[in-house]
């Protein structure tokens, strides 16, 4: 990586091929949802959810290639299926992820590319990201070492007790709604994944790892639409937006 000039950075390409990999964590079974198959895989304007968001890495130009986690069962099929019918040809391995999201992003991490600096991850379930926001994401964690995209609060936030008696009311300004795309630096993350396995602490988001091991993380702004699909109603939403997209 290089700096260009003053604010501005671009990133060296070896042999025309670009060291930054994404990791997609699609091994969840879509509990909340209560559909019959895993969220990921249904229906969303005709193609299924997770083809959605792994278009905007296939077309994105700062994406080299594609690390995609599934359920352990589904492994062998959505090689066929989906990497093959949708030519995917990003999309570099298909593991098999874990019980918890921070287990399935650690099986991704542990099939990177030998050469891969950059790391970004991001949820299948948000299909909205773009090709634009995956690009700030990188510039982002190649600038300051690791990012999350989010929003600012809206609401003014309230910490309670188990009971909903407000025990604090967090300054608005400062609060923000982590979301993926979250990228790093490869040895940032990589740690920070490490350090979560022996402590046995599992997080909420990879950022959080990250922090917990003093290392800064800067916010990015995501874009409007960018929520994650997780229940039936989020679903026909999503659908409304691809409906009046056209
Ligand atoms: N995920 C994963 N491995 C898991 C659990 C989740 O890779 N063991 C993925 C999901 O497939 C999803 C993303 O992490 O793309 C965010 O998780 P979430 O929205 O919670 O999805 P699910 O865990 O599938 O849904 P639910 O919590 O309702 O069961
Ligand atoms: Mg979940």
């Amino acid at each position: 990586m290089k700096q260009n000039h003053p604010g501005s950075f671009f990133i060296i390409m070896a042999d025309g091929e670009l060291k930054i990999t994404a990791v997609i964590p699609a091994g969840g079974s879509g509990r909340r949802m209560q559909a019959s198959e895993a969220k990921q895989y249904l229906l969303l304007d005709g193609i299924p959810l997770l083809v959605h968001t792994l278009r905007s890495f296939q077309e994105s130009p700062v994406i080299g290639n594609i690390i995609l986690v599934v359920p352990p069962a589904d492994v062998a099929r959505i090689q066929s299926d989906l990497v093959d019918a949708f030519a995917m040809t990003k999309i570099r391995r298909v593991v098999a992820g874990g019980k918890a999201r921070q287990d399935s992003v650690r099986n991704g991490l542990a099939v990177l590319p030998a050469d891969c600096e950059i790391v970004l991850i991001h949820d299948a379930a948000r299909p909205f990201v773009s090709p634009a926001l995956i690009e700030k994401a990188v510039n982002g964690a190649v600038r300051e070492g690791a990012v999350a995209a989010g929003v600012r609060a809206r609401d003014t936030v309230k910490q309670c007790d188990r009971e909903g008696r407000v025990t604090a009311t967090l300054d608005r300004e400062q609060i923000w709604m982590a979301q993926t795309p979250q990228a790093f630096h490869r040895a940032i993350i990589v740690a920070a994944h490490q350090k979560a396995q022996i402590d046995n602490f599992y997080g909420t988001d990879d950022a959080l790892l990250v922090e917990r091991m003093g290392i800064p993380v800067r916010m990015i702004d995501s874009i409007p639409d960018n929520m994650k699909i997780t229940t039936a109603e989020d679903l026909a939403w999503a659908e409304y937006r691809f409906s009046i997209r056209k």
